[in-house]
């Protein structure tokens, strides 16, 4: 068996959730941050709900034996959707007024959920207030389980930024934080959060480790050595020869490449832990594998075990190390890779 795999850990993902204040739903989104979706939901029985980003994904969870609420994030695209909404008993969001109109013409006798999307600066989805105001008039004779009154933050990550608030009208429930808000803004008013990424043991706050929000390591991404070989002082390594030998050098080559979710943009000197050592990646990420300069360990022998991300290194500074976040490393974990999860 090729040893890339991808060893998910339950008893931290259910330590994550439980930093989060009671009431917290699940964010799952593109098969749950790559984690897969419905493992996830069935790991946290605890979650009053999950949301996810379209009917499709609702769908998969719905059919994976998941009966409890489920949130779908971006709402119905076509008015026909409320069909399913109402079939499957999805909470949907509402973040513009016309949606609503497929709701209304329908004789559905009761629905699981509406939450109305206001724009409180993100300027991507929501309505202002005065309009979201008149949407839950429209809705107002309704037989509804949940109302709720959402918006999402756009700079939550930075703590010293202001936060813009909007107060829930009467009946209406209140949810604002994701993950970094829930957090660190203690000072909020009471709300139902929506966490995604620090479930995944990844930190979406600037200058603080996912250790620092006591946050728990939940994927670990192992390889292992497959080939050793000296590489002279002046050779190249890998396409296109860019990383040079400074030195007689040994070189360590693992399974792990762009086309497993190891992003081509690693550049030289990405940390790899191989064997307990922190090792830099050397030359160009492969589809299938990537290249270690392990000239200064040398215990590493074929068959050394090594984590791309995880414990010893985490996926936030493999991250910042190819200039993106934990959230898109996780959600381009290949199929290809086999999600291992274990109790522990
Ligand atoms: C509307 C909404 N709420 C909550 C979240 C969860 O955010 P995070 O993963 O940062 O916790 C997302 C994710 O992007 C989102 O789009």
């Amino acid at each position: 068996m090729r040893p890339l795999v991808a060893h998910l850990s339950r008893a931290a993902l259910r330590h994550n959730y439980q930093q989060f204040p009671p009431n917290t739903w699940a964010v799952i989104k593109a098969d749950g941050y790559g984690f897969g979706a419905v493992e996830v939901a069935k790991t946290l029985p605890d979650a009053p709900g999950f949301a996810v980003a379209c009917i499709e994904e609702a769908i998969v969870l719905r059919e994976g034996g998941i009966q409890g609420p489920i949130l779908v994030l971006e709402g119905p695209f076509e008015p026909t959707e409320w069909m399913d909404i109402g079939a499957y008993q999805l909470d949907a969001v509402v973040h513009r007024p016309e949606q609503l109109d497929g709701l209304l013409e329908l004789r559905q006798r009761s629905w699981a959920g509406i939450w109305l999307k206001i724009d409180t600066g993100m300027h991507r989805l929501g309505m202002s207030e005065p309009v979201a105001l008149t949407c839950a008039q429209r809705i107002a004779g309704l037989a509804i389980q949940r109302r709720v009154w959402m918006a999402h933050f756009a700079c939550a990550d930075d703590v010293n930024a202001q936060l813009p608030l909007s107060a829930a009208p009467p009946g209406f429930a209140l949810s604002l934080n994701n993950s970094a808000a829930g957090l660190t803004r203690h000072e909020l008013p009471d709300n139902w959060s929506r966490a995604g990424i620090a479930l995944f043991g990844a930190s979406s706050v600037q200058g603080r480790s996912a250790d620092d929000l006591g946050l728990q390591c939940v994927q670990r991404l192992c390889s292992q050595v497959v080939a050793l070989r000296e590489v002279p002082q002046g050779e190249s390594v890998g396409y296109g020869g860019r990383w040079t030998a400074s030195r007689d050098s040994r070189i360590a080559t693992l399974p792990g490449g762009y086309a497993d979710g190891y992003s081509r943009q690693m550049p030289d000197g990405t940390p790899v832990m191989i064997q307990g050592h922190l090792a830099p990646l050397a030359g160009r990420v492969s589809m299938d594998r990537i290249t270690v300069d392990v000239t200064d360990f040398p215990d590493v022998q074929v068959g050394a075990a090594a984590e791309l991300w995880g414990s010893q290194v985490s996926v936030d500074q493999v991250a910042t190390a190819a200039n993106t976040i934990a959230y898109e490393l996780f959600c381009n974990v290949a199929r290809r890779v086999p999600r291992i999860w274990s109790e522990a």
